[in-house]
């Protein structure tokens, strides 16, 4: 909300080095060969899908000198997000400044792209090319002044498994020490804002700690932004953590932050000391029973943990005084507590993100109010739309309008305002959706890039 507000009013901020103003990325609907029966190759039909909206307006003010960690499920739209960001897809919707530069425009983004440095979630790299040759040509690209370019790429593959590969083609590098080398590809040029999407992917546990220090040291002077599946590489590396989830931001904070607003509660495990005789596990169970209504999440012959959640912190002073007073007589060895892990946190924002796409049955269509007064149901993200009935002699294909989407508060897309009416050019083909749902028709997609064609745009 605050970012929102910021960027409304025009306010920058000096410590900011990227604000994402809700941004949007929709992708084209795709041509695909299908059949609706299973035994003929006579009913073979084109179809179309309909737009995939992958980013649904993100707001998102990003500081110099911190980690930005970005979390999210398999297709939640993070490296959707890094594309636009770097200029690799076109945004649909909204903007995003990079040091004060709009990835909107091609001349903020010529800009954008001398600040920056891309670590790809798959790497770009050519076989035929030795780890030295790849940083050399980077640090050409990057533009570095000739004389220093040996000695800058020399010292990026001075350390880790890339100091022995320097000269061995990159077509012989394990998988590992190629996500190793886009990341020291990425670094290359002193650049003030850095992309890793998924940088450690397929590393061993020693060449991501290694990497985890060149990316710690690399944070002085300029801002990053990392997504990872792994928990913790975010709680050791993310300064702020964010977590997105169907093509919206649910979360975001530090570590501790999230775990104690979005995680169930404390973690607590006791363990039982084995040297005077058999643990007393049953009495805790019925102590943490009787005082909190708790039973254990996991339990053995020797230590057992139980889930605190938050509305029971009034009662954990008097409680834990008195387990501890009792630990002798239960012969426990040592009480931990601790916040919920990250990966629960996570595990709760991917459930909640899931149930609320499934309630919202028709979450694709939403209502279009024409200025000419009556009501049409369009596909979520469409930009150009046909009206059904508006075929005449005159216009064959009826009539269309373009759409203009923004984002509401809670980040869900909807109609900021149409266009005027206008003739549908008569080449342009039009994807017939179900004609009625509910008593409200439902207007046919185009492509829009036959209206841009048709346009000259
Ligand atoms: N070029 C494209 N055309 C159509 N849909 C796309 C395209 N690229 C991505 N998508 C869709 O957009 C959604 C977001 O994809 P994205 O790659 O951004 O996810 P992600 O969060 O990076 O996932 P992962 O953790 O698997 O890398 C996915 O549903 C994906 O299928
Ligand atoms: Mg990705």
């Amino acid at each position: 909300m605050m970012v929102k507000q910021q960027a409304e009013k025009g306010m920058t901020n000096e410590g900011v080095a990227v604000q994402v103003c809700g941004l949007i990325k929709t992708y084209p609907s795709t041509y695909t060969l299908g059949c609706s029966c299973v035994c003929c190759c006579c009913c073979l039909k084109v179809k179309r899908t309909a737009p995939y909206h992958a980013v649904k307006g993100l707001w998102l003010n990003l500081a110099k000198g911190q980690l930005f960690c970005l979390l999210g499920p398999n297709g939640a739209g993070k490296t959707t997000t890094i594309s636009c960001l770097t200029g690799i897809t076109p945004i649909t919707g909204g903007d995003a400044l990079v040091y004060g530069h709009s990835v909107a425009s091609s001349v903020g983004m010529a800009k954008i792209r001398r600040l920056i440095g891309v670590c790809p979630q798959f790497d770009i790299l050519w076989d035929a090319l030795t780890g030295q040759e790849h940083l050399e040509l980077f640090a050409n690209i990057k533009g570095l002044p000739p004389s220093e370019i040996k000695s800058v790429a020399a010292k990026s593959l001075s350390e880790g498994k890339l100091k022995t590969a320097t000269n061995v083609r990159v077509g012989n590098y394990s998988g590992g020490m190629k996500r190793h080398l886009s990341v020291a590809i990425a670094l290359i040029g002193d650049p003030r804002l850095v992309f890793l999407d998924e940088p450690t992917t397929g590393m061993d546990p020693i060449t991501r700690r290694h990497v985890w220090d060149i990316i710690e040291d690399a944070k002085k002077g300029r801002a990053i932004v990392l997504t990872t599946h792994s928990m913790e590489e975010a709680d050791i590396l993310g300064d702020r953590i964010a977590i997105m989830a169907k093509g919206k931001l649910r979360c975001i904070g530090t570590s501790i932050h999230l775990k104690s607003r979005f995680g169930a509660g404390y973690v607590c495990n006791i363990n039982f000391s084995t040297t005077n005789g058999e643990p007393q596990t049953e009495p805790v169970k019925f102590f943490f029973y009787n005082h909190l209504d708790l039973k254990p999440t996991e339990e053995s012959k020797t230590f057992l943990t139980f889930i605190i959640p938050h509305n029971k912190e009034p009662l954990l002073a008097r409680f834990f005084a008195e387990l501890q007073e009792r630990e002798y007589e239960f012969g426990i060895s040592d009480i931990q507590m601790g916040l919920t892990t990250l990966e629960e946190v996570f595990l709760n924002i991917a459930k909640q993100a899931e149930l609320e796409s499934s309630s919202a049955a028709q979450e694709n269509l939403v209502v279009l109010h024409l200025t000419s007064g009556t009501s049409i149901q369009v596909s979520m993200g469409v930009r150009f739309v046909g009206i059904p009935g508006t075929e005449s002699a005159e216009h064959p294909k009826g009539l269309m309008v373009e759409v203009f989407w923004k984002t509401d508060d809670a980040g869900t897309l909807c109609i900021s305002h149409h266009s005027p009416e206008a003739p549908i050019p008569p080449n342009v083909e039009l994807i017939k959706n179900e004609s009625l749902i509910g008593d409200m028709p439902v207007g046919f997609t185009i492509d829009p890039n036959q209206i841009l064609n048709a346009n000259g745009r």
